[in-house]
């Protein structure tokens, strides 16, 4: 098992203070920056593009920026998530055409692909894909919105792609994400998720440092 992550998502955050936001989560402990793009078409809401993201990774140098693209189609915008600085770039398989050349074209342009799964999308798209990836993201919920309620049955799929991931013997993360809080993260790390996406738990918390701290807390206890 890799070490665990904590991804702040900033779809949470005040984008008016975007940048100071950023640097607040970081220094507050998130390991990684999340980064929702949405695009009223695949998700019926719209967020930000490449060109923000540039601006973060201009800001933040050295932040890991896991790129969570909710798009369609995907291939025409992942050069340019790439050179805006993104370390992971997620997309759906639902979204695409052709997910191998999709993973393909996402390394050849030096970012590290991950496949993310919808709640009712079987995790089948692992079949020929899971040993080309280097994370899988778990929704637990709709992807469109933060501050949404955990789906069970999220537990469950987890703990079926942790089984698949070691099987493979890869060392391939296992993000899962929405509704994710300090009071279900240990039972989600029990699951079997290395990755922990956050949004409205951190950024509507009046204290940043210190609800990471207690997430970190329930998942060390958990596991
Ligand atoms: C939802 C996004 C999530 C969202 C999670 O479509 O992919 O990353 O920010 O928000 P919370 O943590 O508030 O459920
Ligand atoms: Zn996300």
């Amino acid at each position: 098992m890799p070490p665990r992550w904590i991804a702040a998502s900033i779809l949470s955050a005040d984008f008016a203070r975007l940048g100071a936001e950023v640097h607040a989560a970081l220094e507050a402990g998130a390991d990684l920056i999340h980064f929702d793009v949405m695009d009223n078409h695949y998700v019926p809401n719209l967020t930000v593009g490449p060109v923000v993201c540039e601006a973060l990774h201009r800001h933040a140098p050295s932040a890991i920026l896991d790129v969570h693209l909710m798009v369609r189609p995907v291939d025409r915008i992942v050069p340019d998530f790439a050179s805006a600085g993104a370390t992971y770039i997620t997309f759906h398989p639902e979204a695409t055409d052709h997910i191998d050349r999709t993973i393909e074209l996402i390394r050849e342009h030096g970012c590290r692909p991950g496949l993310a799964f919808n709640p009712a999308t079987p995790l089948d798209f692992l079949d020929y894909t899971l040993e080309r990836l280097d994370l899988v993201l778990i929704m637990s919920v709709n992807p469109g919105f933060g501050g949404q309620r955990f789906i069970p049955g999220a537990l469950e799929k987890l703990a079926a792609a942790r089984r698949r991931i070691e099987s493979a013997g890869n060392p391939i993360r296992l993000e899962v994400d929405g509704g994710v809080k300090v009071e279900n993260i240990g039972e989600i790390a029990r699951a079997g998720a290395d990755t922990f996406v956050a949004g409205s738990a951190i950024f509507e918390s009046g204290d940043y440092r210190a609800t990471l701290h207690a997430m970190r807390r329930e998942i060390e206890r958990a596991v």
